[in-house]
């Protein structure tokens, strides 16, 4: 595995085997891979952070995934939903903070009020700021109409991450039920592409009984779906779930992270163009976890715009940093020190070529 991985990312097409020898690379040959993985990034996408403002809008979920602490059977937490005016708060920060957009994310909620809120908070936000803030929406599994609905409203991202992209692993770390189906996710995340959203999807890396050859599919999975953005974090065990018991080993977390990192990295080098995000779980196990993650080719921070008080009820994995870190002098709360050569990119959407390229079919 170790006779150079240089002239394998040197190769213009990379299949299943690639993509494993670059997965179980040796440590010292990882900063090549990393290296090369952020040279795509600022040739196909430039030198730029672009921000997403984050509102964390409820933790109220219908689900019971496993391995998440905001899941419906977890009692230990207060579940709370956001004002109308917080949203709108939050909403003017980003934009007055020229993020340039904004995600909203929330537990799984399919009820009629949800939707109807969600959409006028939709078309509010595009009102006041002009639509020039762009909007991500990560909601769940809804129904087309639904998606169409707040698409219209004006969102015009959504990310939906499959999480497992095997359909064994899937069933494993989710209860067996309805509400839990693998096929259903996999349809709805075509439904939000059919709708014109620019579509993100993603995974978690270190999930239990996870293989090398599960991540390599994951990554066949992303392109073949031809995603515009990607947003995957290492998993991290939360002591009130199902999944939670296995005991954190910080060596273990510390590995999972760097899979992360060569996830991130072998997924820009695949798909060269789309937006990739440094989520907050890499932050949670190492501070400087988001600036690694620029370094191996993300090019996409969601700094946390959700009231402060809110914060200890959206621990989706424990020890999710809880402080608010936007504001006036650091709108990314980056230390770009740590990433020399990158720039925000500020007061724009923040859009890939991608995305634009898809629709045209032009390659
Ligand atoms: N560790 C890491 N990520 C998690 N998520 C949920 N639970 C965990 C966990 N324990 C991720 C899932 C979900 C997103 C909101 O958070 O990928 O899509
Ligand atoms: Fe709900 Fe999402 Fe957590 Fe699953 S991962 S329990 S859908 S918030």
């Amino acid at each position: 595995m170790s006779s150079g991985i240089a002239s394998l990312l040197d190769r213009k097409v990379h299949d299943r085997d690639d993509i494993l020898a670059l997965l179980q690379c040796s440590e010292d040959e990882a900063p090549l891979l990393y290296r090369r993985a952020a040279a795509v990034r600022d040739r196909y996408v430039g030198n730029h952070v672009y921000l997403r403002g984050l509102i964390e809008y409820s933790n109220i979920c219908g689900k019971n995934c496993l391995y998440c602490g905001v899941r419906r059977d977890n009692v230990r937490i207060e579940r709370y939903t956001l004002t109308r005016e917080e949203v709108l708060e939050a909403a003017m920060t980003a934009y007055n903070l020229k993020l340039g957009s904004l995600a909203i994310q929330s537990g799984e909620n399919s009820s009629k009020a949800f939707i109807d809120t969600i959409e006028e908070l939709v078309s509010t936000i595009c009102r006041m700021t002009d639509n020039r803030l762009g909007i991500t929406l990560s909601l769940g599994e809804q129904s087309r109409e639904t998606y169409k609905r707040w698409y219209d409203a004006g969102a015009h991202r959504y990310l939906l991450r499959i999480e497992a992209s095997s359909q064994a692993l899937y069933r494993r770390v989710h209860p067996d039920d309805d509400m839990h189906r693998y096929q259903r996710r996999l349809d709805c995340l075509k439904a939000i592409q059919d709708t014109g959203y620019q579509t993100g999807t993603g995974v978690m890396v270190g999930l239990p009984y996870q293989t090398m050859s599960d991540l390599a599919d994951d990554v066949i999975f992303m392109r073949d779906f031809d995603i515009d953005m990607c947003g995957m974090g290492p998993f991290i065990e939360h002591s009130d779930t199902p999944l939670g018991e296995r005991g954190t080993d910080n060596l273990f977390l510390k590995e999972r992270f760097n899979l992360t990192l060569r996830m991130i990295a072998i997924v820009r080098i695949i798909m060269k163009d789309i937006n990739i995000v440094a989520s907050t779980a890499m932050q949670t196990i190492d501070p400087a976890g988001r600036e690694k993650a620029i370094s191996c080719g993300a090019n996409v921070v969601m700094p946390n715009l959700t009231p402060a008080r809110y914060r200890a009820g959206y621990q989706i994995y424990e020890g999710k940093p809880g402080y608010r870190e936007v504001n006036e002098s650091n709108v990314s709360g980056l230390n770009l020190d740590l990433i020399p050569g990158i720039t925000l990119g500020l007061g724009t959407w923040g859009d890939t070529p991608h995305y634009g390229r898809r629709l045209t079919g032009k390659r």
